[in-house]
C-alpha cells in the first residue's frame, strides 16, 4: 500500500445510493472500487454455509481471515462459485449488518481492505471507511438521503427487477439497519469530523458523481 495513492471515502447509511455513485466516480477517474460491504455480505453468506451462526465472533473472525474471494468485472467470485446474487439478498443485507457488529470480524478483513489501495488511486465505499479503514484518505464523502427516500428507491429497484416488494417493510428494514450500524460501539456508522456531508434526497445520480468529483478536486485527490 503506497500512502501516496489517493483514497476516496465514500461512507453513508444502505441504499443511499452510494455503491452506483462510488462505482462511476471510480470508472470516471480509473480508480480502483472497494465494495466494503460485500465482504460483510461474504462473511454472513460463508459463515451460513459453513453452519456458524451470526452471533459468534471467534469463528467467523477466523472464516473472515480465510476467504478465498476475487472481485472481477463486477462479480464477486468465492472459490469457485460467483456468489454476486446469493449475498445481495435481504437475508444477506441482515446478515451482514449482523456480522458487521464484532470487532474481530472487522479487524479480520483490514488487510484485506488495505489491499485495494493500488495505483493510481482508490475509491472505497462503507460505513467506517472514512473513520477506521482509510483515516488518512484523502477525500471523505458522507453520502446520504433521506429513509424515505432510500426505501422509495430500493422498492422502485425490486419492482424494476420483477420482484415482489412492500414499501412499508423496506423503510422498517432501512431503520433498524440504520439503527444497528449507528449503535454497534465497533466502528459505528457516522459522519466523521473531517468527511463533507452530501444529501442526495434531490439530487440525480449524475449530479451526485459530480458532486463527489467536485469535492475531490477540492480536496485534490484528482487535478
Ligand atoms: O453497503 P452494504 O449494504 O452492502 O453493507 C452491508 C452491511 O455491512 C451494512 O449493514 C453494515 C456493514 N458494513 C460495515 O459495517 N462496514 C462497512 N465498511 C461496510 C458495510
Amino acid at each position: 500500500m503506497s500512502s501516496a495513492t489517493p483514497v476516496i471515502a465514500i461512507d453513508g447509511p444502505s441504499a443511499s445510493g452510494k455503491g452506483t455513485v462510488a462505482q462511476l466516480v471510480a470508472r470516471q477517474l480509473g480508480f480502483h472500487y472497494l465494495d466494503s460491504g460485500a465482504l460483510y455480505r461474504i462473511v454472513a453468506f460463508a459463515g451460513k454455509q459453513a453452519g456458524i451462526p451470526w452471533q459468534d465472533e471467534a469463528a467467523l473472525a477466523s472464516l473472515a481471515a480465510k476467504l478465498d474471494i476475487r472481485f472481477e468485472n463486477g462479480e464477486i467470485l468465492m472459490g469457485h462459485d460467483n456468489v454476486s446474487d446469493a449475498v445481495r439478498s435481504e437475508e444477506m443485507s441482515r446478515g451482514a449488518s449482523e456480522v458487521a457488529v464484532h470487532p474481530l470480524v472487522r479487524r479480520a478483513l483490514l488487510g484485506l481492505q488495505h489491499g485495494f489501495r493500488r495505483a493510481p488511486g482508490l475509491v472505497a465505499d462503507g460505513r467506517d471507511m472514512g473513520s477506521a479503514v482509510f483515516p488518512e484518505a484523502t477525500t471523505k464523502v458522507f453520502l446520504t438521503a433521506s429513509a424515505a427516500v432510500r426505501a422509495e428507491r430500493r422498492y422502485k429497484q425490486l419492482i424494476d427487477k420483477g420482484n415482489h416488494a412492500n414499501l412499508a417493510q423496506i423503510l422498517a428494514d432501512i431503520e433498524a439497519r440504520d439503527a444497528r450500524d449507528m449503535q454497534r460501539s465497533a466502528a459505528p456508522l457516522r459522519q466523521c469530523a473531517d468527511a463533507i456531508l452530501l444529501d442526495t434526497s434531490e439530487l440525480t445520480i449524475d449530479q451526485a458523481v459530480d458532486a463527489v468529483l467536485a469535492i475531490a478536486r477540492k480536496t485534490s485527490a484528482i487535478k
